[in-house]
This record gives C-alpha cells, structure tokens and sequence, in this order.
C-alpha cells in the first residue's frame, strides 16, 4: 500500500523575512500543489509564514518544541501550544542536529513527541545512524532504539500522526545521498518495526527520507515501496528545487500506480 506523498522543508537557521514572503507567495501562486507539501522555519517566521499562506493547504511547521506544554519559568523555550497558536500544524522532533549539537537524548525526544501530541501538533520524529555507525553494521541497532524510545512510550492511537523521518546522518547535507536501495532497506525495517507495536500504525504511518535529497535525485527515491516523501534541508530554500521534488514525489507515486 502506497500512503500519499508528503514533502516537508526543513529551513533550519537560515531564511530571512522577505525569503519567506518570496517562498510563501510562490507557494501560494502555485496552480495546484502536487502532494501534501509543508515547510518548517525557525520559531520566528512561523507566523509570518503561517499567515502567508493562510487558505492553502500548506501545513507549517517548527524545527523543535519544548519538552512540556504548560507555561511555565523556562527562558528560550517555545511549548508546542505556542506554535499551534501561530499557526504550526507540524514539528520536526529530534533532527540529528540536535541530538549531536545540542546533546538531545531519546528521552528528551519522547517527552516532545508528548508535548506535540499533547497540543495537536503532528511530530515528525527523526532517526538515523552515522556513518560510523553504518560503517560496523549497527544502523538497525541504531534505529530501533530511537524508534522504540517514541514507540513505547505511547498508546498506537495517541501515534496516529506520527511521521518518521529516516534521516541518516552522513547524507545531511553532505551531497552523499542513500541510494534508493539503502533508502528501502531502511524504510521496510522502520516499517516492520512499527508494526511489531501495531499493524495498522505501521501501514498508515508516513516514512519519510531526509539526506541531501534534490531535484535529480528525488524521483528514484520516492518510487520505493515504503518511501512516502522526503524531508528536504537545503534544497528546500530555493523554491524552485522545492517545487521540482514535490512534483518528482507524485510522478513516482503515479508511476507506482500504473507500473
Ligand atoms: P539536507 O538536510 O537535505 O540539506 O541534506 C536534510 C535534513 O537535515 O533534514
């Protein structure tokens, strides 16, 4: 079963007021938007981005959340009610940048994903192994503890929105994608995982691939089975790049389709 294609931005800490005024009126001016398409920027643009887009269906989304919901005495930090407020359908949980930059634990994860979940706020959640890690053959090792860390810490129908991102660590950002074959490996396993918890999860559930991803590159990715989208970093800035991989998401969906 092929879910429908979903193609998430990742700005990270870049943009600028008038690159989102730019980003949002060419999103707005698109006839039609090919899939299921949204955009996660730094805390401070969401609403502007939000209003901007306002009556599309482009959903936008936070790069990371607090790890409780209650308003409270904790300076810098930004509660997913908060992001609701303004206007975030989304967040990305635990990207590799915060894990590594930031120290971010799987228990600081599974505490966000509460928080997400607890204000309506669908979490993408990001897993992947380093090279390193690869390279001694432990990436299911790894993976499935990060996976499990979220699994079971919920009731499968609190999970309903989850979205996995299989992000492997060496192709952020460094041009080195996963071939579509590792990409699939991946995904199928993520996929058994989360239906060793619950079946239906598994099938309905979103599993994105996050790493370098481009125009060129998108379209042979996105045809395997269990590839439901893409989680893009740097091609995400530039509309255009944006846009093509959305439109290479659908064709590939297509081709399944009648293939
Ligand atoms: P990249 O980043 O597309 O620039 O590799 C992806 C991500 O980190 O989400």
């Amino acid at each position: 079963m092929k879910r429908g294609s979903l193609v998430i931005g990742n700005w990270k800490m870049n943009g600028s007021a008038s690159e989102v005024d730019h980003f949002a009126a060419a999103l707005k001016g698109a006839e039609q938007l090919p899939c299921e398409v949204g955009v996660c920027v730094p805390f401070v643009y969401i609403e502007r981005m939000a209003r901007a887009v306002a009556g599309s269906q482009v959903v936008v989304g936070g790069q990371d959340v607090a790890d409780r919901v209650d308003p409270g005495a904790l300076t810098g930090a930004v509660n997913a009610r908060m992001l609701g407020d303004v206007g975030a359908g989304d967040v990305i949980v635990g990207h590799s940048e915060r894990r590594s930059e930031y120290g971010e634990t799987d228990q600081n994860i599974v505490a966000k994903v509460g928080a997400a979940l607890e204000a309506g706020v669908r979490p993408i959640v990001c897993v992947g192994e380093t090279k390193q890690q690869r390279d001694a053959g432990h990436f299911q090792q790894v993976v499935d503890a990060q996976l499990d860390a979220v699994l079971s810490s919920f009731e499968s129908r609190e999970l309903a929105s989850l979205v996995v991102a299989y992000e492997p660590v060496w192709a952020i950002g460094t041009g080195d994608t996963a071939t579509p074959e590792e990409a699939e490996e991946a995904h199928s396993h993520i996929r058994g995982r989360v239906a060793a918890y619950n079946s239906e999860l598994a099938d309905g559930c979103r599993i994105i691939y996050g790493g370098s991803v481009k125009p060129d590159n998108a379209a042979d990715i996105f045809r395997q089975d269990n590839v439901d989208g893409a989680l893009v970093g740097g091609a995400s800035l530039n509309y255009d790049s944006f846009a093509a991989i959305a439109a290479a998401s659908v064709e590939a969906e297509q081709q399944n389709k009648t293939g």
